[in-house]
């Protein structure tokens, strides 16, 4: 396995702030994630687990150990006429996967196109995009326990998914380490077209197919979302709020053309992005950090942003919607620092 000293993280996430690690390992397969676990460098540094680094922000230098997974497979677990269950290793590509599920015509994974990351922080994240969240297809999550170094399986119900939400990151955090994940997907077609105006947009692009719903949704992401590889960002800054019905209707009252999903008959899901472009917001820059200009939901690396910059701007954002609309936004983003 191979372990690397005091190196530069620009490169391992999408914010692109220029941080170190003191220590960081990669580990290609279970025995060597439980012997680093087992490990005097494990036992006496401060940890943290990364993906590809596409939903967090780095607040200064990292003094201790990043692990990341280069667990890479592909497997059929069980098929029939009808479905096909896939186990992907945690260090896969998730659009890698995506892809393959869309060449093999295996349907369910299509709507969760680009999204960036690996398999195994999909998981803990609940992905979701255009209607589909990633709980739908996952049937286990296989993992390491930090402590005993034992491997165990969590059914989709254990993992108690919920909008970006999961045990792994409330009752269960930083307890164990996903090491792959199964999904089950339908070999026959069946498709989740009902978001937005997703459906108008894939017949202008041609027939309803897989193929055709994963070009389509690249490309509304790529129009709104900005290409880490060019400027830095971790996508969604905030969670979209969910807020009580009673609260949603006072303020539809005053702004009617407030945008809202029915979550259930107490509550309403209302786009952050949009409570934040009604604060002035959008495109804005401040220093070297700044609110995109196509989606006020993501904010960006100018360049030369720390951490704390980021970190500044989005509390600023925090309190103008918290003035104005009384909703408080809860980062999507994990903010990391070994302190
Ligand atoms: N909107 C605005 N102004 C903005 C941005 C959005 O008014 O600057 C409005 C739009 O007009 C639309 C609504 O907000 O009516 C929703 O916008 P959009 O479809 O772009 O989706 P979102 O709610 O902002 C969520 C996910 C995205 C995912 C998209 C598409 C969260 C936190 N984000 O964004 O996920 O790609 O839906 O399904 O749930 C991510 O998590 O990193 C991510 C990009």
């Amino acid at each position: 396995m191979k372990i690397s000293e005091n190196i530069s993280l620009k490169t391992y996430h999408t914010f692109g702030t220029d941080v170190k690690a003191a220590y960081f390992a990669e580990y290609t397969n279970i025995d060597e994630l439980v012997e680093l676990l087992g490990s005097d460098l494990f036992q006496q540094q401060p940890s943290f687990h990364i993906g590809s680094g596409s939903n967090l922000l780095f607040t200064g230098d990292f003094n201790g150990l990043i692990l990341h997974s280069a667990i890479h497979f592909i497997r059929v677990v069980s098929e029939t006429d009808q479905k096909i269950q896939l186990e992907a290793g945690s260090g896969v590509n998730w659009d890698d996967f995506v892809e393959y599920c869309v060449q093999n015509n295996y349907f369910g994974a299509e709507n969760l196109s680009l999204i960036p990351g690996e398999v195994g922080a999909s998981a803990v994240q609940n992905i979701g995009a255009y209607g589909a969240e990633v709980k739908d297809i996952i049937t286990e999550v296989h993992v390491i326990e930090i402590e005993s170094g034992k491997p165990f399986v969590f059914s989709n119900q254990e993992c108690r998914y919920g909008y970006r939400e999961s045990i792994f990151k409330k009752e269960a955090k930083g307890k164990y380490i996903v090491t792959s994940v199964v999904v089950e997907l339908s070999k026959i077609p069946v498709y989740q077209l009902g978001y937005q105006h997703l459906e108008a947009e894939v017949i202008k692009n041609g027939e309803i197919s897989l193929k055709n719903i994963r070009e389509t949704i690249i490309a509304i992401r790529t129009g709104k979302l900005p290409d880490p590889k060019v400027i830095g960002n971790a996508g969604s800054f905030f969670m979209n709020p969910v807020i009580p019905t009673t609260k949603f209707r006072e303020l539809l009252a005053t702004y009617p053309g407030m945008p809202h999903f029915t979550i259930s008959e107490t509550e309403e899901k209302v786009p952050a992005g949009w409570l934040i472009e009604q604060c002035g917001w959008k495109g804005k820059t401040v220093g070297n950090a700044g609110v995109h200009d196509k989606q006020a939901l993501v904010l960006v690396n100018k360049g030369n942003a720390t951490g704390n910059e980021i970190v500044q701007l989005a509390n600023e954002i925090q309190k103008s919607v918290q003035e104005k609309f009384n909703i408080l936004l809860v980062p999507e983003v994990i903010y990391v620092s070994s302190k």
